[in-house]
């Protein structure tokens, strides 16, 4: 009869010794929250699809910013609705755009004690919902909405964000951003670059959020889900063109290019959370079929240790309660 010489499970024995061990713990300063604001909008407007989520009202959308500083996140990430869109998404440009006005709310409210970050790619702005510019036969016109990417981070810019966040999947995008950017001397903003970005069912809940006009799919410019080595040559593109941190989205299907970009870059590595993740826990937890709360720790645990410093997740206030905890 030979017993185990060498037993791993004696590190597992009381809650202590697991705490001792633990190869990765994230915290509530690498949390980053999304917050969605509607344009005219008097009062909140729940999202079915994304339950515990909400449309902010300018006013509200200030009250959370003030609990995000409160509970010591990483920051926010603002994603405006207008009241209207057009052809060319001209809300997007526009200083008086919900977007640019609810940079400026917030970091005239708390962007001293908290790092803003806005959504820079057009999708919520034109009729046709798609994230660039349409050419005469439809197609989105990757050289033309990068002008328009330009003027959107100087607007955003002049409003006081921190990092503008392209995450069109343009070619050269974070190029051309940087260069308006240090042309218009602002050179102190930064950019997190959705480099990895996937064609992803998973996005599903987030087109009510943004009451998204999209018709079709992002195939001709989001990622392939079958390809790891495509998302890595992104990530090295997009530091070679200027960006300050990289993120992968979705994250949880999308682990391994995490790993790999990780390991490929020198910038820290950002993963986004992305809707259909946290409706899927949600609605299953509604149903009495899994342990909420295990499993957003659990969800957040496994995209720091496969590699993101940074994480966008919509549970971030209440999860930097219960790491507090
Ligand atoms: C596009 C954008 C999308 C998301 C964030 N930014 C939607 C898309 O690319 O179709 C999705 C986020 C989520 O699902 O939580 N600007």
């Amino acid at each position: 009869m030979t017993y185990p010489d060498i037993r791993p499970r004696r590190l597992r024995r009381t809650p202590a010794l697991r705490r001792l061990v633990a190869e990765s713990g994230v915290a509530p300063r690498q949390l980053v929250l999304p917050l969605f604001v509607r344009e005219g909008a008097t009062e909140v407007t729940p999202i079915a699809s994304m339950p515990g989520v909400v449309q902010h009202t300018r006013d509200t959308l200030k009250k959370v910013a003030n609990e995000a500083v409160a509970a010591g996140l990483g920051g926010v990430m603002l994603f405006g609705i207008p009241e209207t869109k057009d052809a060319t998404g001209s809300g997007a440009i526009d200083p008086h755009g919900i977007l640019n006005l609810a940079i400026n709310d917030v970091v005239a409210d708390v962007g001293d004690e908290l790092c803003v970050r806005a959504d820079l790619c057009l999708d919520e702005f034109p009729d046709h919902g798609h994230c660039g510019v349409l050419d005469g036969d439809g197609n989105v016109d990757n050289d033309r909405t990068l002008d328009i990417y330009a003027t959107m981070a100087l607007a955003q810019a002049a409003a006081g964000v921190d990092l503008v966040a392209p995450s069109g999947m343009m070619d050269g995008q974070v190029r051309m951003v940087r260069e308006a950017l240090d042309t218009g001397e602002h050179t102190g903003v930064g950019i997190l670059a959705y480099s990895a970005k996937y064609a992803s069912a998973f996005y599903g809940p987030f087109r009510e959020a943004v009451d998204s006009s999209l018709q079709g799919d992002r195939r001709t410019y989001q990622q392939d889900p079958a390809n790891r080595l495509e998302g890595v040559r992104e990530a090295r593109l997009d530091v070679a063109e200027g960006a300050d941190i990289v993120l992968v989205k979705p994250a949880l299907g999308y682990l391994d290019v995490l790993a790999a970009v990780k390991a490929a870059v020198d910038v820290p590595v950002a993963a986004y959370n992305v809707s259909g993740e946290y409706s899927m826990v949600e609605a299953a937890a509604a149903q009495g079929w899994i342990d909420r709360e295990a499993a957003i720790l659990e969800s957040l645990t496994s995209i720091h240790r496969a590699g993101a410093d940074i994480i966008l997740t919509y549970w971030a206030l209440e999860a930097a309660g219960l790491l507090r905890a």
